[in-house]
């Protein structure tokens, strides 16, 4: 089979090369064999490449921690049995879904409704699970509140501008290109801030003069620092993701006099905390919920597994404007 390998952490498009006549890994008792249709090529795929993620890669490596392919065996155990032949949604820590075949858990694998494509199915956990679970499960985002998130204009940012239509929250979107502003305004956003356009903290007080009791941010330095400057009493920030690789700053006093909270968030390690029912509920409404186009992604382009590196290229481009997928076989 092939598969897409890195040797040393480093620039993707530097350090990824495609293997091309490996043999297909074998599932041990308790996981499954997988041949893969499709994987996106996601921010936490290219920071673990460059091995600026919190999980280290153990040398060498394949990446693609989703996916979407068809369970072609298993090892043993029952949910391997009842899996087989199924189309599932694919997490993988471990072995890595940029390959034609991939092994993981049973229970890392789930039945993808009929009716989503593969490419959407390849994006089902990621993304849609962290949206949801930041918006409706930690904040707990009351129907009518504001909520500031960064890094609007990506796929992520444009399913929570999605989920506050949906549920009736406000969302103030900051984005840094003015491209975005009719676009995000056309999904549901209720307002829309370009982050080189004068202070964002200001912008926000002039919409919400008390502060916002939500924030999400993805980006971290001089954006996240504003974002959390949004804050007003007992407000409430998200961090989730390090976009521009800098530092947040915030003045104590701010913190202090507003007990204001600013709070990691990693989709893999709020998992582990949840029972294994609150996970089916979640997936359940992940899938009723990208049915109806809420926590579905756009895609950028689609690339063969050989033209990786550009593949990885282009997903690092800024104004990308979707997913880049990698189409891995047909069904
Ligand atoms: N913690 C978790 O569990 C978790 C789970 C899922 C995702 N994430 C994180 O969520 C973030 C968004 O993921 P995604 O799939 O939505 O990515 P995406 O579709 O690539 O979108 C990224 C967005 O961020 C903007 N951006 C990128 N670098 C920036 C910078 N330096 N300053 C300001 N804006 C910047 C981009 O702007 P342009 O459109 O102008 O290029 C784009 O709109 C990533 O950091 C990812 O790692 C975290």
């Amino acid at each position: 089979m092939k598969r897409v390998v890195f040797d040393r952490c480093g620039p993707p498009a530097d350090v990824l090369r495609v293997e091309d006549d490996v043999p297909a890994p074998q599932p041990r008792r308790g996981e499954v064999l997988v041949r893969m249709l499709a994987s996106p090529v996601n921010p936490s795929d290219l920071m673990y490449i460059a091995g600026q993620y919190g999980l280290k890669p153990v040398l060498p490596a394949t990446p693609g921690f989703e996916g979407v392919g068809i369970v072609e065996a298993h090892g043993g155990g029952l949910l391997g049995w009842l899996r087989r032949g199924r189309r599932v949604a694919v997490i993988n820590d471990r072995v890595g879904n940029w390959a034609e075949y991939t092994v993981t858990q049973a229970r890392q694998v789930l039945p993808v409704p009929d009716e989503l494509s593969d490419e959407q199915a390849a994006t089902f956990f990621v993304n849609p699970a962290t949206a949801l679970a930041m918006t409706q499960k930690v904040l707990r985002i009351p129907r009518g509140a504001w909520l500031v998130q960064s890094a609007a204009g990506g796929e992520l940012g444009k399913m929570v501008i999605r989920l506050g239509a949906k549920y009736a929250f406000r969302t103030i979107n900051i984005v840094r290109r003015r491209e975005h502003v009719e676009e995000l305004k056309k999904l549901g956003a209720d307002q829309v801030i370009v982050a080189s356009e004068g202070s964002i903290a200001q912008q926000v007080r002039r919409m919400v003069p008390e502060g916002v009791r939500y924030a999400l941010d993805a980006v971290g330095g001089s954006v996240g620092s504003e974002v959390v400057a949004c804050l007003g009493e007992g407000g409430r920030c998200l961090v989730y993701g390090s976009l521009a690789d800098e530092p947040i700053a915030v003045h104590p006093r701010a913190l202090i006099g507003n007990t204001l909270r600013v709070e990691g968030f990693w989709l893999a390690r709020w998992a582990r905390t949840q029972s294994i029912l609150t996970m089916l509920r979640l997936f359940r409404q992940v899938a009723s919920l990208m049915r109806e186009g809420v926590l579905q992604s756009q895609f950028a382009a689609v690339y063969p597994l050989e033209q990786v590196q550009q593949a990885v290229t282009h997903a690092a481009q800024p104004g990308k404007g979707g997913k880049v997928l990698l189409k891995i076989g047909d069904r």
